[in-house]
């Protein structure tokens, strides 16, 4: 996998208490990632480690193949951020702001400063003030400003508060034409789940500072990953038992795929259900089902119960309490 940013085993930790606690994942370029967990969660505290704004207690970030903690400068070059509200002078043009922002570093040509215009949709209202602007616009003008010196990484904390839902639509719009047109890795943070499930290619949810989990939402679970498939059968007790002694006896079932059956964990519940935990793959099952079928088993029904990432974060929000 090819990665542009890299958290291993990052932690905060201010006055003795641990905010932050061994983060570790990747993102990849051109991706949208998301940040999603509760309030107080750490996304923020992580997110001013990524940028620089606050250093790690523990671990390391390496961006573009530059360490944050040998290689500030560099790492930092790769980074356009809009972690606070970005100050603009009201007074002047958006454009205006954005040529005094350009001014400050060394080598990004005029036509730059189009381009980014271009990219945020901003070319109708760049020439006007920017006290004139809504909280959409301030913030298009925000993202301009923080890829005008091309970074390979964008990261937005919490972009969509405040905004209504066209802005949202918009901001979702243009973050991913960003990703497209410029190979853009974006990562941005949020508490909703719904507004991630749209914007983002995978999410990483946490909280108590902790990484839960990291959710694509494009990808179906791996074929080597198990799932877990639900059967329902007359007597479980004794399918779960007809199941245990052929996977010990025999060694390496096979599937109708040709492929090895590799048979997890096995449970049964109430009456009339046994769960398994099996291949994802459709003659995995169907050789479960040949199997029990011919132990003289009456099933009644099939269903791969896969947790959403719903259900997984209400999990999360649910027990969160804000001490
Ligand atoms: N400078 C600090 N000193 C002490 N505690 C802090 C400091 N900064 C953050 N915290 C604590 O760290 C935890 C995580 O805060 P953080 O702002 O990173 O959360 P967040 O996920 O961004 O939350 P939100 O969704 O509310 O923005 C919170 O409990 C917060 O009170
Ligand atoms: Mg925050």
């Amino acid at each position: 996998m090819e990665k542009i940013v890299e958290l291993k085993g990052v932690t905060k930790r201010i006055s003795g208490k641990t905010i932050v606690d061994g983060l570790t994942f990747a993102v990849r370029p051109g991706e949208v990632f998301g940040f999603l967990g509760p309030n107080g969660a750490g996304k923020t505290t992580t997110i001013r480690m990524m940028v620089g704004l606050i250093s790690m207690t523990e671990g390391e970030i390496v961006i573009a193949g530059h360490s944050v903690k040998r290689e500030f400068e560099q790492a930092m070059r790769q980074v356009g951020a809009i972690v606070e509200n970005p100050e603009f002078y009201g007074f002047m043009t958006g454009y205006q702001n954005l040529l005094h922002y350009a001014r400050m570093y060394p080598d990004i040509p005029g036509e730059r400063i189009d381009e980014v215009v271009a990219l945020v949709h901003l070319e109708n209202r760049i020439h006007d003030k920017v006290k004139t602007y809504s909280l959409g616009m301030r913030q298009r003008l925000g993202v301009a400003q923080a890829i005008l010196h091309r970074p390979s990484v964008l990261v937005l904390d919490e972009p969509t508060n405040g905004l209504d839902p066209e802005g949202i639509r918009e901001l979702r719009d243009y973050l991913r034409h960003l990703a497209v047109a410029e190979g853009l890795a974006v990562i941005v943070s949020s508490h909703l789940l719904s507004e991630m499930e749209l914007m983002c290619d995978r999410v990483a949810i946490i909280q108590n500072g902790r990484l839960l989990d990291v959710r694509s939402f494009k990808e179906r679970p791996g074929e080597a990953e198990l799932v877990d498939v639900c059967f329902e059968v007359d007597m479980p007790g004794e399918a779960s038992e007809r199941l245990q002694q052929l996977r010990e006896a025999a060694g390496e079932l096979r599937d109708g795929g040709g492929g090895v059956l590799e048979i997890g964990e096995i449970r049964t519940e109430g009456s009339g259900s046994m769960i398994v935990a099996l291949p994802n793959r459709r003659e995995a099952i169907a050789r479960v089902n040949a199997l029990l079928v011919e132990g003289g088993l009456q099933v009644s029904g099939i269903r791969t119960l896969t947790k959403t990432l719903e259900d997984q974060f209400l999990e999360v929000t649910r027990g969160n309490r804000i001490v």
